[in-house]
């Protein structure tokens, strides 16, 4: 089996300074690895908070990296330089919204400020795009939620068959799948 190729963007203007650690980039692949038993390869960029760049490394990680799923983390919230969404929109073949609204739903019983993040997703080609908030602590927040539908999605749009570790939850797919 090839591996998987994972895209894992951090967008921050600090971060791409090296004025803070990326602490986003490492909890998503922390969180992948311990998730999927199928095996995956990470791609990670960390590029600031602008919209252009970020359409370019999401259109790089999709079109010739070939990444079956794209992570981004930060830039989701209200303020000036938060262009995630924006720029996820931008590149998006389709809108997938119900990764949005299930993120934000759970994320409302952990914390009020979940209605500020403006995170979504997209299908573009062969590649599902998924934003999450920059705090570390949103991101297992947001995938445990919308992770049991994206093998299945992945498989939709002629991904790489993706496997989760069981023990830690179902991957759903219907009968057949
Ligand atoms: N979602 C979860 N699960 N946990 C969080 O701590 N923080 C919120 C929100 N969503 C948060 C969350 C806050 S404070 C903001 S401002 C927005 O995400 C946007 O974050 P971002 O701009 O870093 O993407």
């Amino acid at each position: 089996m090839t591996d998987a190729k994972i895209g894992i963007v951090t967008v921050s203007d600090r971060a791409s300074r090296g004025e803070y650690e990326d602490f986003g980039g490492p909890s998503n692949r922390d969180y992948l690895d311990e998730v999927l038993t199928s095996p995956w390869t990470p791609v990670a960029r960390v590029i600031s908070d602008d919209q252009q760049l970020i359409e370019n490394t999401l259109r790089e990680l999709c079109d010739d990296e070939g990444c079956c799923l794209v992570v981004t983390t930060g830039g989701t919230g209200p303020a000036q330089r938060d262009v995630t969404p924006e720029a996820t929109e931008a590149v998006a073949d389709k809108m997938m919204h119900g990764f949005g609204e299930l993120m934000r739903k759970v994320s409302l019983e952990k914390v009020p400020t979940a209605i500020l993040s403006r995170q979504t997703a997209c299908v573009r080609a062969n590649s599902l795009i998924v934003n999450l908030p920059g705090k570390p602590k949103a991101i297992s927040e947001c995938l445990d939620a919308v992770f049991p539908a994206i093998p299945y999605c992945i498989d939709l749009i002629e991904g790489p068959r993706l496997i989760t570790n069981e023990t830690r939850f179902v991957a759903f797919r219907p009968k057949g799948a």
